[in-house]
């Protein structure tokens, strides 16, 4: 009895310290930006940090695009930012990054209907799901193809669009995980391995995309970024097994930043002024970050390559 006397008081002590400490030390966009007449899309934007990213730009006045899959959430979003902000120029439109069809219908409406996109946030992401093995219809692995080669198409029939409304940004969001993998062979990224693995490649995918983005887009008008945006309290446990996402869910919850805080970083990139000399690099807690691993052009090339062929370009659109 005297022992729980001591430990539970002390344990809610910690974490309430360990909150206060995040709280206080977390990094925040400082960018007071206004984006009216702007339009972006934030990919992924129905919950976790893809829905506070998506929040902030409507509070700064832009036309936002939500990019979902599932129509019912989306709505939900949509009205609750709107609610929020009292900003009506938000919508949504479907977007199933794993389905290349589907990429290609989206960006069809965009550019159709669209005058104009300043911002494209590819922040929509599947991270460690257990049960997902084989290819999808596409022929490409799952998580890969939500993570990087829908958002690496996607890119690529979004780019005039983007060139018309220069100077324009597009932000990829990666993670700090890619800098734990490497693939000694491209036909790697396809294959089935742990599902930590498969989610570090797809994140290091974004980050070498951005590279080879940067090098491609110099003179266009385009910028460009990658960032690990923390470790964040969102839903991204929700696939896990039960056990692991219990403890996972416990530690996130209380020991980590939640997913306002984790929005940071991705509206640093979208909207921060005099960044663009730092086009192709990576940002972590709203600052230049050094990637955890040398940055490896070579391999961004192949990887572009590849993708170009994956992905079935029909034409060269950068
Ligand atoms: N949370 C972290 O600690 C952390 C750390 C490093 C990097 N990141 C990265 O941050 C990004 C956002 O993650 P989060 O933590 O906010 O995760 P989350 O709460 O799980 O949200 C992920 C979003 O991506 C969407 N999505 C997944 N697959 C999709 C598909 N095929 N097509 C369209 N949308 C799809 C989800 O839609 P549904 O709701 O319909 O599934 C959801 O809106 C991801 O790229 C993730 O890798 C997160």
């Amino acid at each position: 009895m005297g022992f729980w006397i001591v430990f539970i008081p002390s344990s809610l002590l910690v974490i309430l310290l360990v909150k206060l400490y995040i709280k206080l030390t977390s990094a925040r966009c400082e960018s007071n930006v206004c984006l009216s007449g702007k339009t972006v899309i934030v990919t992924g934007a129905n919950t976790g940090i893809g829905y506070e990213t998506a929040l902030d730009l409507a509070k700064r006045g832009a036309k936002v695009i939500l990019a979902c899959r599932n129509e019912e959430k989306a709505k939900a979003a949509v009205r609750n930012i709107i609610e929020e902000t009292y900003n009506n120029n938000v919508s949504y439109r479907i977007l199933d990054l794993g389905s290349l069809g589907s990429v290609r219908r989206f960006a069809e409406e965009i550019n159709t209907t669209e005058e104009r996109l300043d911002i494209l946030i590819n922040n929509a992401g599947l991270q460690m799901v257990p049960e997902i093995s084989g290819l999808s219809d596409d022929g490409l692995h799952p998580v890969m193809q939500a993570n990087y080669f829908g958002h690496f198409l996607l890119t690529h029939l979004l780019t005039d669009l983007l060139k018309k409304s220069s100077p324009s940004r597009i932000v990829n969001v990666s993670s700090m995980a890619a800098g734990h993998t490497t693939f000694n062979n491209l036909d790697e990224l396809n294959s089935d391995a742990s599902v930590y693995s498969i989610y570090s490649r797809s994140k290091l995918c974004n980050f070498l995309f951005t590279l080879e983005l940067h090098e491609r887009l110099k003179n266009t008008g385009i910028t460009t970024y990658s960032l690990h945006p923390g470790v964040i309290y969102t839903e991204f446990t929700r696939n896990m097994p039960i056990v692991i996402k219990q403890v996972a869910e416990f530690v996130v919850k209380w020991f980590c930043k939640d997913a306002r805080e984790g929005a940071q970083t991705t509206i640093h990139c979208a909207v921060a002024k005099d960044i663009e000399k730092y086009s192709g690099l990576y940002f972590a807690d709203c600052k230049l970050a050094s990637f955890p691993r040398k940055a490896d052009m070579e391999l961004a090339k192949s990887l572009w390559r590849l993708s170009e062929e994956l992905v079935k370009l029909d034409k060269k659109y950068i």
